[in-house]
């Protein structure tokens, strides 16, 4: 089988914004302690963080990083995360059904951020809390200083406000399971309330608004239309969230999981798009995928309390291995988002250690690299200036969740000050290689610098302590001739090439 594509940089659809490569870490399982925090590793640096694991962090390229959760979140106290350590509380936390120790809080994660070379998102907590306790940690986290609370943050060791630039008004406030969950018509107005009160503390802020927690969920697209009734005006974006999973063993669904993304996002930017014509506004609402991954949800271990007293520190929940099947699915969401540059503003892969994650550790051990570290390494390091779509014509494959869809999907991205490009494939076939030839004559006289494929004879191989290297991405040939660049590309794979 062959696929023919075309690509020219006059076909451009956004900007490649940094915060595209974001990250996600909720107080959850080993995420943060015994993930990027353990005192006693013989890596931790002075403030008892993994090196190792900040290396790799450093690696996989995460601009903006989504704090403390997730459902998290929603039952959270911030001001028990600040002060001297030892006055802190513990606390159940009973989303995950855990105890938070509240022994790494906003300054220490914000120490680590800086570390790490990422920005901080934060997350307010609409479930059980209110409008008060978020402007209260606005003037905390960004008021220079002359007040009670932005004076509390100088005396608790950070002179220079935090300066954070987006703030989510609350997580997943759709989902039942969420503590506090709401309709939407009484969520809309606590975010409408809120968000007019944080911009009185700063107006400068970007803020994003719960949208679905999945288009699966029975109130999606209504939800958007009535929370952005009551919060057009007031936020910039609206959230996004989504995990895909081999169900049944039907990979031919799974591998196009994709195409659910496109249709999510773009029906989300449709129901944006109907309330503010509805408004007669010219404001235009974009979108925080604020959570997106492979996520074999179905195996989750209950976080239902066991026992009254059962309450573990740090326990292993959600802690999936990635096969290479899964990091190819992967590497075609990143495809989706970037093919819909022009509408998400930012994302946050869901998550980024131990906890459906990247990276793994083990207590005193290792850190190692799943199959989904390499995609996401690599599109975020590639992809620089404009997105750019592609003309395809390609075989096709029925599935049974998402129709007919293209074997091969790709999209660009083009810097036009420097003239590097990358194109990003998947090919979702998994009988038969395909030949793939590409017309890259619109991008002038280049040369191919680097390419990638991420491929295995077995799809389920995958990295773990025993063997984590087993899976690495190897290099493809390629052939280029008069503008037209041919490679092969196996059953099951995802690519990448840079040109310049
Ligand atoms: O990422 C894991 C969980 O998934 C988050 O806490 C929640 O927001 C979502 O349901």
């Amino acid at each position: 089988t062959a696929a023919r594509l075309t690509v020219d940089p006059r076909f451009a659809i956004g900007p490649v914004r940094r915060r595209l490569f974001g990250g996600f870490v909720e107080h959850l399982g080993r995420h943060v302690y015994d993930g990027i925090y353990e005192p006693s590793h013989p890596s931790a640096d002075e403030q008892g963080f993994r090196v190792d694991v900040l290396e790799l962090v450093r690696e996989l390229g995460v601009s903006m990083i989504r704090y403390p959760g997730g459902n998290f979140v929603s039952g959270f106290r911030w001001e028990d995360s600040v002060g001297p350590r030892e006055e802190r509380p513990r606390r159940l936390d009973l989303a995950w059904h855990s105890t938070e120790t509240n022994e790494v809080g906003l300054h220490e994660f914000a120490d680590w951020l800086d570390k790490a070379g990422s920005d901080l998102m934060l997350a307010v907590n609409l479930g059980t809390r209110g409008t008060l306790e978020a402007i209260d940690l606005l003037e905390y986290a960004n008021v220079p200083g002359g007040s009670t609370l932005s004076q509390q943050r100088v005396d608790n060791g950070r002179a220079a406000p935090f300066d954070v630039r987006v703030w989510c008004l609350g997580n997943e406030m759709d989902g039942p399971w969420q503590l506090g969950h709401r309709s939407a018509d009484d969520y809309g107005k606590l975010a409408s309330r809120t968000a007019k009160g944080m911009r009185q503390v700063d107006p400068s802020i970007e803020l994003v608004v719960c949208g679905s927690s999945g288009a699966q969920m029975p109130t999606f697209g209504e939800w958007e239309r009535v929370v952005l009734e009551h919060t057009y005006d007031d936020v910039d974006m609206i959230s996004c969230h989504a995990y895909y999973q081999e169900h049944d063993g039907d990979i031919d669904s799974f591998l196009a999981s994709a195409v659910d993304m496109d249709r999510f996002i773009e029906a989300v930017v449709a129901t944006a798009d109907h309330v503010g014509a509805a408004r007669g506004s010219r404001k235009r609402i974009d979108i925080s995928f604020d959570e997106w991954n492979v996520w074999y949800i179905d195996r989750v271990a209950s976080v239902k309390p066991t026992a009254i007293d059962d309450w573990p520190v740090a326990p292993r929940l959600l802690e999936d291995v990635y096969s290479v099947l899964d990091a190819v699915v992967f590497g075609s969401l990143l495809i989706s988002l970037l093919a819909h540059a022009d509408r998400v503003a930012s994302a946050s892969l869901a998550q980024l250690v131990n906890v459906i994650a990247p990276i793994m550790t083990e207590p005193g051990g290792p850190a190692w690299r799943q199959t989904t570290f390499f995609p996401f390494a690599i599109t975020s390091r590639l992809a620089r200036g404009e997105a750019v779509r592609l003309r395809i014509e390609a075989p096709t494959i029925e599935t049974a969740a998402h129709g007919t869809v293209p074997a091969v999907d790709a999209v660009a991205t083009h810097d036009a000050d420097t003239g590097a490009a990358a194109i990003f494939l998947v090919h979702r076939g998994r009988e038969q290689a395909v030949e793939v030839s590409i017309d890259v004559s619109g991008l002038g006289d280049v040369e191919v610098v680097e390419t990638h494929v991420l491929h295995d004879g077995d799809p389920y191989a995958r990295n773990t302590l025993d063997d984590p290297e087993r899976v690495r991405p190897a290099v493809v040939e390629t052939r280029l001739d008069n503008g037209i660049l041919s490679l092969t590309l196996p059953p099951i794979a995802w690519a990448a090439l840079s040109l310049r």
